[in-house]
């Protein structure tokens, strides 16, 4: 199928309009956000359902009970999906969990007037477009990917669910108000995961101990939080993800580009990449 069949332009990025009907995308629109609410702030594919893991168990102190008995898409709602809206997540306690993969510029009112902590995780683009070729692949809301050459033409030039990853990037590492903004990126928590932990656990205002930082990283490594059902998307349709085709939680690793771009395509995305970056202030740095 098509993207004019499959996706809705809403503020100029495609939304999938399986997940996204523009009730639920008023719904947002018109939702309130609490100062105490923390959200996490991905483009697709950089590190969402991890950071939906590692938060949880930062507000419960180690307990496991949230990550292992609740879905993560209800543990940590998604604010622009439909099924958000019959969660009654008004009545929730503070601090309430969110993510969003909306573009800055796409926030509610109420964001820009509440300021609520923001997590926003960044990956190496290469890696995002790798994962996003596979998961296109598998989620079947979506335009299947074609070719990598294709599929990159398209992740390029925005023309993918969430639009374009460069302004995506751009739009929030330029925010206004960046003390209540953490930029954390998926390389760092590949690298070192318990002071990825620490530092989050930091910014949240939340003292833990050795022994819980320890916990929380043993728990939401890869190998491990892969074996989680409420977690790895087991639980959902065989008509919404062919895990048999590429799983969701697939590698998780940094640098899998390699097993996908050949030369010209890597020198390529690198070239456009050099162009859209110009104007940006800080050098992100991968292999
Ligand atoms: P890969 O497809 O490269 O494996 P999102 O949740 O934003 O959709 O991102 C999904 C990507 O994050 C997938 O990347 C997935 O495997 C990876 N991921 C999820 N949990 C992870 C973990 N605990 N450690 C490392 N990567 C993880």
């Amino acid at each position: 199928m098509t993207e004019a069949e499959l996706y809705l332009d809403y503020k100029g990025v495609y939304v999938p309009k399986l997940l996204h009907p523009p009730e639920c995308l008023k719904y947002y629109e018109e939702f309130n956000f609490r100062q105490d609410d923390i959200l996490i702030v991905t483009y697709p594919k950089s590190g969402t359902t991890w950071m939906q893991e590692i938060v949880p168990l930062i507000k419960s102190e180690g307990d496991l009970t949230p990550v292992q008995t609740i879905p993560n898409w209800e543990r940590v709602p998604w604010l622009e999906v439909d099924r958000t809206r019959i969660l009654n997540v008004e009545e929730r306690p503070s601090p309430r969990l969110f993510a969003t993969h909306f573009h800055y510029n796409m926030m509610p009112e109420s964001f820009f007037k509440v300021k609520p902590k923001v997590l926003y995780v960044l990956r190496n683009p290469k890696d995002v477009f790798t994962s996003s070729f596979y998961y296109h692949g598998m989620a079947l809301f979506l335009v299947n990917p074609g070719t990598v050459d294709e599929f990159m033409e398209k992740f390029l030039n925005g023309k993918v669910m969430f639009g374009s990853w460069f302004d995506h990037v751009k739009g929030w590492i330029h925010s206004k108000d960046q003390e209540h903004i953490l930029h954390i990126f998926y390389e760092e928590m590949i690298m070192d995961l318990k002071g990825s932990v620490r530092k989050l656990s930091y910014f949240l205002g939340k003292s833990l101990s050795e022994e819980v930082i320890e916990k929380i990283s043993d728990h939401c490594v890869f190998k491990n939080m892969k074996q989680n059902k409420m977690s790895n998307h087991s639980l959902v349709s065989a008509k919404i993800f062919d895990q048999t085709k590429s799983e969701f939680l697939r590698k998780g690793i940094s640098g899998d580009w390699r097993n996908t771009l050949n030369t010209a395509q890597s020198d390529h995305f690198d070239s456009v990449y050099e162009e859209k970056m110009k104007d940006v202030k800080f050098k992100y740095v991968w292999d």
